[in-house]
């Protein structure tokens, strides 16, 4: 089983404290889960402090189960939403023009309620999780123990946005629809990493000796792709969301290809064919403890933070970043912070556009590639 853990046990102290959501040429991935208005703060100078940051970090976390929750009443009133849009405003005329409108309707609607019942499961396995973890003090489960009183937790549209985005990245990294989509860009990182250590019989030299980090991680995919090579890994996420979305199904899946789900029947601009946007995909494509290599050495965890806020000096033999330098606002201070926390010797594998996620609201910095290289040959060796 891997390891999730907060990092809040660094001694570095560090904040959630961003959030939107953007578009990538190829996938989307809603990156941080908090606004300026739910910001949590983890600072662990003195224990009054741990308290509140504790304190922070339950209420935000239940935000999130409630918005797994509360997704099923969403798209329950977004199909129903669409159903009295279609039989009140238009024509009876119309209304025949369209003969199938209405099941596809029923379609999504039923979709709906597969999304709803996996995204459910996570809620709950991570509301158990959670309570075992903080057994310690008294936390009420988010909507208490009953899945009706769970599931009429009430939708706020931000997080139901970041629940869709979940969705859909649970496409990119689980499904084998997003096969192609991974191998285009985690392979290379993959590919570069074992042409670096390549499997040797030399037991001073084993792979599970190699330390590989993997801030933004997302669903956590690569990094179980990265030990499943034989490396230790670490993977770091900011967005609860992800992170309860990938602890579900690194540790709690008992099979592959266990769940169904419908990730883009939200999308409904653009849309070519009704197919398109009702098809399913089985989750996950790969059973993930099948994955884990034998070697006891070999180590893998997941943890919460901003990985700016987490640095360890001169720690990690490799770091792997994929689509995710431009998460940052400040790139420079990204740069400063891998070159840091890379041992003397180490690399850095990236993959990814510049799309500076912050580009829209003016307080980042945009750096050409060609400005980023002559950055980075000041920063580190290359
Ligand atoms: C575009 S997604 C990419 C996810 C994954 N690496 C992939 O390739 O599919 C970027 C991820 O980085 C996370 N993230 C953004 N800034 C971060 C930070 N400072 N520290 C840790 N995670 C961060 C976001 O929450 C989001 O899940």
């Amino acid at each position: 089983m891997f390891k999730h853990s907060h990092s809040h046990d660094h001694s570095h102290s560090h904040s959630h404290s961003h959030s939107h959501s953007h578009d990538h040429s190829s996938h989307n991935c809603d990156d941080g889960d908090n606004d300026g208005d739910d910001d949590i703060s983890i600072d662990d100078q003195d224990n009054e402090d741990e308290e509140e940051t504790d304190e922070n970090e339950i209420k935000h976390f239940k935000t999130v189960v409630e918005a797994f929750f509360s997704y099923r009443q969403f798209a329950n009133n977004w199909a129903e939403h669409m159903r009295d849009y279609f039989n009140e405003r238009l024509t009876d005329n119309q209304r025949k023009l369209l003969p199938n409108y209405i099941n596809k309707l029923d379609a999504m609607k039923q979709a709906g309620v597969g999304n709803a019942n996996f995204l459910h499961r996570i809620g709950a396995e991570c509301n158990q999780v959670f309570q075992a973890e903080k057994s310690s003090s008294s936390i009420p489960q988010v909507g208490g123990q009953d899945k009706e009183q769970q599931d009429s937790c009430s939708p706020d549209p931000k997080n139901i946005d970041k629940v869709k985005s979940t969705l859909k990245q649970f496409a990119r990294e689980w499904s084998s629809e997003g096969k192609t989509e991974r191998d285009a860009t985690f392979l290379p990182i993959l590919e570069k990493l074992e042409q670096l250590f390549p499997q040797t019989d030399d037991p001073l030299r084993k792979r599970s000796a190699i330390k590989v980090y993997c801030p933004g991680a997302g669903l956590g995919r690569l990094c179980l792709e990265v030990v499943s090579r034989g490396f230790s890994c670490q993977g770091s996420e900011f967005s609860y969301f992800m992170l309860l979305a990938s602890s579900f199904i690194l540790n709690k899946v008992s099979k592959a290809n266990e769940f169904t789900i419908y990730p883009f029947i939200h999308q409904t601009v653009n849309v070519l064919r009704d197919v398109d946007q009702l098809r399913n995909i089985k989750v996950p494509d790969v059973y993930p403890l099948e994955m884990l290599p034998k070697d006891p050495d070999c180590e893998f965890s997941m943890v919460a933070g901003d990985f700016t806020k987490t640095v360890q000096s001169k720690h990690w033999d490799v770091v792997c970043t994929c689509f995710f330098i431009d998460t940052a606002r400040n790139i420079v201070e990204y740069i400063e912070c891998l070159a840091e926390m890379i041992k003397d010797g180490g690399y850095w594998i990236n993959f990814g556009p510049l799309l500076y996620h912050f580009a829209d609201h003016q307080d980042s910095i945009e750096l050409s590639y060609e400005q980023l290289r002559h950055k980075l040959s000041h920063v580190c060796c290359i």
